[in-house]
């Protein structure tokens, strides 16, 4: 979701405005997303390098992300949307006890939703989920519960913030720059890549779509040769 901070700064606005106007850009895509066929959404809304961003910017953000989390809550319930967040909320880590709160009652009170998923990456960079995912195999292997030569790729994916999920088809980055940025590093082996020079608060429903019937023509071949 990039290019919020230039959106608001091109138009004299302060940049957790565009981050406002960001979160009302996710609302409208998790609104469209079920009629354009898509069963999961992942946002990356806040990365573990985001901490070093000014002060007040990383407080406006968290403060939106609990508001979020709060007020959305029964709308999100109501349309049967599991919510899901990616990230480390573990005590060592720098996320606030009282946010780690509201996402835990928040992945709760949506446990039972089976509509479309939507995962926020919270505190989150793949280097580190991929870290979290081996300390906890090897703590696993340490109590006897697992072998080391049980791991294989679906076992060590159950160890991610992601589980069982599929794996992504398509990552979107807005904003132009063209760079994975840490996100999903293990899921998205196979991903399709789009970038898109939109900032994320202009980018619409309609544009998901475009890109959505773009990449449908593209046949995803996952190493094999083509047979025809
Ligand atoms: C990157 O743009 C965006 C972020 C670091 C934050 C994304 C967060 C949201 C859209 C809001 C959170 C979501 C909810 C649902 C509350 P940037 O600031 O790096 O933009 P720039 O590259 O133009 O400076």
């Amino acid at each position: 979701m990039d290019g919020n901070g230039r959106w608001a700064t091109k138009r004299g606005l302060a940049r957790l405005e565009g981050h406002r106007q960001g979160a009302q850009t996710v609302e409208n895509i998790v609104r469209v997303a079920p009629s354009l066929g898509i069963k999961t959404l992942t946002f990356y809304a806040f990365s573990s390098e985001n901490w070093k961003r000014p002060e007040d910017e990383v407080n406006g953000l968290m403060e939106l992300l609990r508001i979020y989390f709060t007020s959305k809550l029964e709308k999100l319930k109501s349309n049967n949307i599991r919510l899901r967040v990616f990230g480390d909320k573990t005590p060592q880590g720098k996320l606030g006890d009282d946010i780690v709160q509201i996402i835990e009652q928040a992945e709760e009170m949506t446990e039972e939703c089976d509509g479309l998923n939507v995962n926020f990456c919270i505190n989150y960079g793949g280097r580190d989920e991929i870290i979290r995912a081996a300390q906890q195999f090897a703590d696993d292997v340490e109590r006897g519960l697992r072998f080391v030569g049980d791991l294989d790729e679906k076992l060590f994916s159950s160890y991610l913030d992601s589980g069982l999920q599929a794996d992504p088809d398509l990552v979107i980055r807005t904003g132009g720059d063209q760079r994975i940025s840490n996100f999903l590093l293990w899921q998205l082996s196979y991903s399709e890549l789009q970038f898109v020079k939109t900032a994320w608060p202009d980018f619409s429903g309609e544009d998901l779509r475009d890109i959505l019937i773009e990449k449908q023509a593209v046949e995803r071949r996952f190493g094999a040769v083509d047979v025809f």
